[in-house]
């Protein structure tokens, strides 16, 4: 298993390129599926998620060549519904069920349990289809599913805007016959970037106000090109790499639009940026200074950022305040934070004002900080992919020589990160 080892205590210069989005990716190959021509996709990143997801759509029928950073993929026929044999980490195997039915008219995905964030239900997926007109039987280890000729168009109302249940309806009703509306639907940028490519091969798909999606199904999509969009995560990420080692970093393909409310926590902190036509420059202008603020979804401030920065708010001076509303139980990588020096509490209270689905269920769901507190090295497990991020920031910003064992866990969403850290100027190395 590898591992890196980081020095810290420099600040980090320079550009980095952003890679393209791991959570538009991965479901960019799943559409695919949903014809039988070829589909490109420009910008697709080399990243750890994307290489399950592949190996899924092979299973599954799919022919994929790589060329540079395009990725070519056709599925001519589908010649496996079932895709149960497959890595049971990966979430995004369930998306397959709205294709295949579309395709093939049955399905079989694994039923992939809770993790390291929370016991994640699929609820809201499987009622969808339902309404829809499939039929949908748990076993043990996999749901089946199937229909009688083709999924009919159905009024759906999310009880919360979920992104794998909004991305779950979209994907099956593309083809099916007549209107289907979501109500309460997720309004991602990477769902944008799904409906786009989708619009590209012959979809119908309208974007109302007020959080509602409409699809006119369509008999047939065909083949086309898009370029997907660049990580906003990992430009949050590069970011808070950059502020709190005191650096300067120009995040190359950074969107503002898709980061307002990560720019204004930011510049409240003492953070700073310039808009640039390359991208976004990011330092600190001031010593940081602590902040109240909740995870919400989109517009608000994402879950996959509370991480990173948490981990800038170590080196804040006085109070900071996370409450995450999103994930019930996304703090768990806190302990190491505290092992390496930092302040920090969680608590089972709701200390914010967001409506908040954990209220009165004892969820480890907010985080007092206190800074600034000095952090040290120390030898810590990846227990998932964002809380990787902070561990290496925080490594990043100790002194001494710190060990990050379970990379692997990074691997699945950030490409080449040794070698793109290592050219801002980071003193970090992989060991097998
Ligand atoms: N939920 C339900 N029932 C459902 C679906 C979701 O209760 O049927 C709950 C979840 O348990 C969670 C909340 O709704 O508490 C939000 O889940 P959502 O469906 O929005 O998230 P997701 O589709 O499972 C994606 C990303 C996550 C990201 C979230 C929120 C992918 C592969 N994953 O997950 O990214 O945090 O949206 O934006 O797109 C990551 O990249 O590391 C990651 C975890």
């Amino acid at each position: 298993m590898d591992k890196f080892i980081i020095r810290g205590g420099r600040p980090l210069t320079g550009e980095i390129k952003l890679a393209g989005a791991k959570n538009a990716a991965t479901k960019m190959l799943i559409i695919s599926l949903l014809t039988d021509e070829e589909c490109v996709f420009e910008n697709f990143p080399r990243i750890g998620d994307a290489e399950i997801v592949k190996e899924l759509c092979v299973a599954l029928g799919s022919e994929i060549k790589s060329i540079d950073s395009n990725l070519v993929i056709r599925t001519p026929e589908i010649k496996n519904t079932k895709a149960i044999s497959l890595n049971q980490k990966n979430r995004v195997s369930i998306l397959a069920l709205g294709p295949l039915l579309n395709r093939a008219g049955e399905a079989e995905v694994p039923i992939v349990g809770g993790d390291k964030i929370g016991p994640r239900p699929v609820d809201m997926h499987l009622e969808s289809l339902k309404a829809l007109g499939a039929e949908i039987e748990a076993g043990p280890n996999s749901y089946k599913a199937k229909i009688k000729g083709r999924l009919k168009g159905a009024a759906i109302t999310l009880k919360y805007p979920s992104v794998g249940a909004t991305e779950q309806i979209i994907f099956a009703s593309v083809l099916a016959e007549g209107k289907t509306t979501i109500v309460n639907s997720a309004v991602e940028p990477e769902i944008t970037d799904l409906i786009k490519m989708l619009q590209k091969m012959g979809a119908i798909i309208e974007v109302g106000t007020n959080r509602t999606v409409t699809i006119y199904g369509v008999p047939k999509l065909h083949g086309a090109r898009h370029r997907v969009l660049p990580d906003r995560n990992e430009a949050v990420s590069f970011a808070c790499l950059a502020v709190a080692t005191n650096g300067k970093i120009l995040v190359k393909g950074a969107d503002q639009g898709d980061l307002i409310t990560f720019l204004n926590n930011l510049r409240r902190i003492g953070g700073e940026y310039e808009v640039t036509n390359e991208g976004i420059l990011f330092f600190r202008a001031r010593p940081l200074s602590g902040i109240k603020l909740e995870t919400d979804t989109h517009p608000g401030f994402m879950t996959d950022w509370q991480q990173p920065f948490l981990t800038m708010l170590t080196q804040a001076q006085g109070e900071s305040v996370i409450h995450e509303t999103v994930y019930e139980d996304r703090f768990g990588y806190v302990k190491d934070l505290n092992l390496m020096g930092a302040d920090i509490r969680v608590v089972n209270e709701c200390l914010g004002e967001v409506p908040c689905r954990f209220k009165n269920r004892n969820c480890p769901h907010s985080a007092i900080v206190n800074g600034p507190t000095k952090l040290h090295s120390a030898t810590v497990t990846v227990p998932d992919l964002r809380a990787g991020i902070a561990h290496v920031l925080a490594a990043l910003i100790a002194e001494g020589e710190s060990e990050i064992l379970g990379v692997h866990e990074i691997d699945r969403g950030y490409e080449k990160i040794v070698e793109r850290l290592s050219f801002l100027g980071a003193d970090i190395r992989r060991v097998s």
